[in-house]
């Protein structure tokens, strides 16, 4: 009795493991009367999962018709099958979260490479209602059934029904919630991708019907391991610019305002220009990746573009009125121009590091508090330590009676000719 009682418990305890593919299950029971139609596969747990079952009707008036069943984890933004090889070509179908949130969008997609998917109008894809697949999310699982009209051919491939080893792609997207009805709806890269195939002579019936969802793979076999991905170059973009603009650049403002050196001021702001330019040949290359950022229609992508710009200028600025003011010790229109540039440049280039954020889908709460803390942060050190600089000054001003070591002025520490001639400038 105790070792039943023990068995039981064991047994419950397994239960919550065993869940994710369970409701597979509700739709064979349906279905178990029948033999088996069509084939499933079903991608191995890696922190999400997806599930395809197949009927292509092979001959007859409705030949080419696919009809197909969709299952996987609803915590992830969206679920998605291919046909094809790889990426570049395939028929892709990619399921995600409606407006409702409970609901399901299906969105037939093609893809030319390694890049986001763009919905296509070319195929007549439908949702199939049936009693007992809904399409809809329940339990944090996606379940969509559908008839894709004529689809072994599209514009840029086609599924060989002949094959006993057709190739197929599968991919999750990241954890999230799209909340979309439109069918393209911009999506972010997958966490998790991988490639199966499909015994086509399994897989063709001659009815015109959803397939059997079995919960157990038939004629589907796996290629490969999976492949966890992750998107580390708009990463390393965002760090190098945020770097750039949040540390770099105010460090370059201290360095010229309390420790009053001019050399380290041009080099440090020099570095900064360089990490900037840098950063922004990632963001260009990358910018072909995703619809949103393909057509630079995009906030972000205008003013960083206008960001580097000002950068290069704001950086020959300071050079070539440093030369000027090195021979002629007069104020310049360019010393006059970088004094007030610079702290334009910083301004919208932390702005910019929001609206990057904003721009990927990336920012939750998290990322944002994060960044904001240390903006503010930044901007309180570097205010304290001008406002320090500045009382120091109006002191040393006030006790010695004179005109010397003014707020603007740059000692130079005594390098010859390294004075940026600021002081004049805050006079006029
Ligand atoms: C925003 C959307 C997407 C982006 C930006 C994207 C980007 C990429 C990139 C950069 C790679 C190469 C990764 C590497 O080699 O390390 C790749 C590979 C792959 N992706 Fe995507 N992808 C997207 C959507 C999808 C979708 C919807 C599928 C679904 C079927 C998918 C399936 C695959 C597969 C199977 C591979 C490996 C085979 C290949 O190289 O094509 N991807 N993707
Ligand atoms: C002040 C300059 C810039 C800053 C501070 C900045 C910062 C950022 C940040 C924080 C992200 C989000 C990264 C993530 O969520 O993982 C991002 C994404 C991105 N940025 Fe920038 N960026 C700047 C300039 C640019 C420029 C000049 C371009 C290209 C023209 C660009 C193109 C992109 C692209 C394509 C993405 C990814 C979009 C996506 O995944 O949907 N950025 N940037
Ligand atoms: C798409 O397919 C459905 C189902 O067969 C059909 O009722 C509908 O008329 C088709 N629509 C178009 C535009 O071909
Ligand atoms: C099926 O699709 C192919 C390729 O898109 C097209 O050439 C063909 O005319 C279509 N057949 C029917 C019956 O619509």
């Amino acid at each position: 009795m105790f070792f039943l009682l023990l068995l039981a418990v064991t047994l419950v305890g397994y239960l919550p493991r065993t869940q994710a593919k369970a409701s597979l299950q509700h739709a064979a029971r349906a279905t178990n009367v029948q033999a088996n139609l069509g084939t499933t596969f079903i991608s191995t747990d890696q922190g999400g999962w997806v599930s395809f079952s197949l009927n292509v009707v092979g001959s007859g008036t409705n030949a080419g018709d696919l009809y197909f069943h969709m299952e996987g984890s609803a915590t992830k933004e969206w679920i998605a099958i291919g046909i094809g090889e790889e990426m570049q070509n395939a028929l892709m179908f990619v399921v995600y979260a409606d407006h409702t949130g409970h609901g399901v969008t299906l969105s037939p997609r093609l893809s030319t490479g390694h890049n986001e998917p763009s919905y296509t109008g070319s195929k007549n894809v439908t949702l199939l209602t049936d009693a007992n697949l809904p399409n809809r999310i329940t339990n944090s699982i996606y379940s969509v059934s559908a008839l894709c009209k004529n689809c072994t051919k599209w514009a840029l491939g086609s599924l060989d029904l002949s094959s006993t080893s057709a190739p197929f792609i599968y991919a999750l997207g990241p954890d999230g919630n799209m909340d979309s009805y439109s069918p393209s709806a911009d999506l972010r890269r997958h966490t998790v991708f991988g490639n199966f195939n499909m015994n086509m002579g399994l897989a063709t019936s001659d009815q015109s019907r959803l397939p059997t969802v079995s919960k157990t793979e038939i004629g589907a076999t796996q290629k490969g391991s999976p492949r966890v991905d992750h998107d580390y170059a708009i990463l390393v973009h965002a760090i190098v610019m945020c770097v750039a603009f949040v540390l770099i650049m105010p460090f370059g403002v201290v360095l010229l305002r309390v420790l009053e050196t001019v050399r380290w001021h041009a080099w440090n702001q020099a570095l900064a220009a360089l990490l900037v330019v840098l950063g922004t040949a990632i963001g260009i290359y990358w910018s072909g990746t995703y619809n949103r950022s393909k057509k630079y229609n995009s906030a972000h992508q205008i003013i960083g573009i206008i960001l580097v710009v000002a950068v290069i200028i704001q950086l020959s600025l300071g050079f070539f009125h440093h030369r000027y003011y090195k021979k002629h010790a007069r104020p310049t229109l360019m010393g006059r121009i970088h004094r007030y540039l610079g702290p334009a440049v910083l301004f919208f280039g932390i702005v910019n590091g929001g609206t990057g954020l904003d721009f990927t889908g990336n920012a939750t709460a998290g990322y944002v508090a994060a960044y904001v803390v240390v903006v503010v942060v930044v901007a309180l050190l570097v205010g304290g330590a001008i406002f320090m600089k500045m009382r120091q000054q109006r002191r040393k001003k006030a006790s010695t009676g004179g005109d010397e070591g003014g707020f603007y002025r740059v000692q130079g520490n005594g390098n010859e000719g390294s004075n940026i001639g600021l002081k004049p400038l805050s006079r006029d």
